[in-house]
């Protein structure tokens, strides 16, 4: 019997340690909106979730309606351990709960960022959360865009994003590889670990 209780120690440390993000976490104490938009990317965005939170962050996954054709607001809530906003509409309580993360957040970072997206953010337009977010927020603000190749090339969207740009929002560029719509060229989404080392070097 007593030569069990010391494994059993062990195991209720590292389940505690699983569980509770260390103080020593590099985003521990850091609160992050993660707006997801409708892109085939947004599947990659359970992984981000989740890197994100074992970093020590506390995530707060906003949806646009696109994005929960692609994943489901049960994962990434489940992920995050946070309630998931998808809509405007169903939103509780006196204050519109995005402009309370609006103004509680450290980072609003939204990855995937759909051309829609970045329109959007550049033209000051707040057809949804994350628009609204965006105007509302006075934290960093971090878009890792994922498209086809041509739409990421067309000089609307580079417009856009030069736009954004010069008003210091950090823009993660996507990667060349293999995309969804069957070509090969840039357009894809940096990797997670990319976005995560971008994360932590900012915050
Ligand atoms: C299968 C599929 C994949 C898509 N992938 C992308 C994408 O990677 N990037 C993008 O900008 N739009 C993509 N779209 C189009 C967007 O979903 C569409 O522009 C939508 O209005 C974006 O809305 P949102 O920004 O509110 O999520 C895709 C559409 C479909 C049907």
């Amino acid at each position: 019997m007593g030569c069990c209780f010391p494994e059993n120690l062990l195991l209720m440390t590292s389940f505690m340690t699983a569980s509770t993000p260390s103080t020593t976490a590099p985003l521990a104490g850091k609160t992050i909106a993660l707006g997801v938009s409708g892109s085939i990317a947004a599947y990659k965005s359970a992984d981000l979730t989740s890197e994100l939170r074992k970093a020590g962050a506390d995530v707060h996954v906003v949806m646009t309606e696109s994005a929960t054709q692609f994943i489901s607001a049960l994962t990434l809530g489940t992920l995050s351990r946070n309630p998931v906003l998808t809509s405007f509409w169903d939103e509780e309580g006196w204050q519109p709960g995005h402009i309370e993360l609006a103004d509680k957040i450290d980072l609003f970072l939204v990855a995937p960022a759909t051309a829609q997206q970045v329109g959007n953010y550049a033209n000051g337009l707040a057809p949804d959360l994350l628009g609204a977010i965006y105007l509302a927020t006075k934290a960093t603000v971090m878009l890792a865009p994922a498209m086809n190749g041509k739409m990421y090339q067309h000089e609307a969207v580079q417009k856009n994003l030069d736009a954004l740009k010069g008003r210091g929002v950090e823009i993660i560029e996507p990667v060349v590889g293999e995309l969804a719509c069957g070509y090969e060229g840039i357009g894809k989404l940096a990797p997670i670990d990319v976005i995560v080392q971008k994360v932590i070097s900012f915050l």
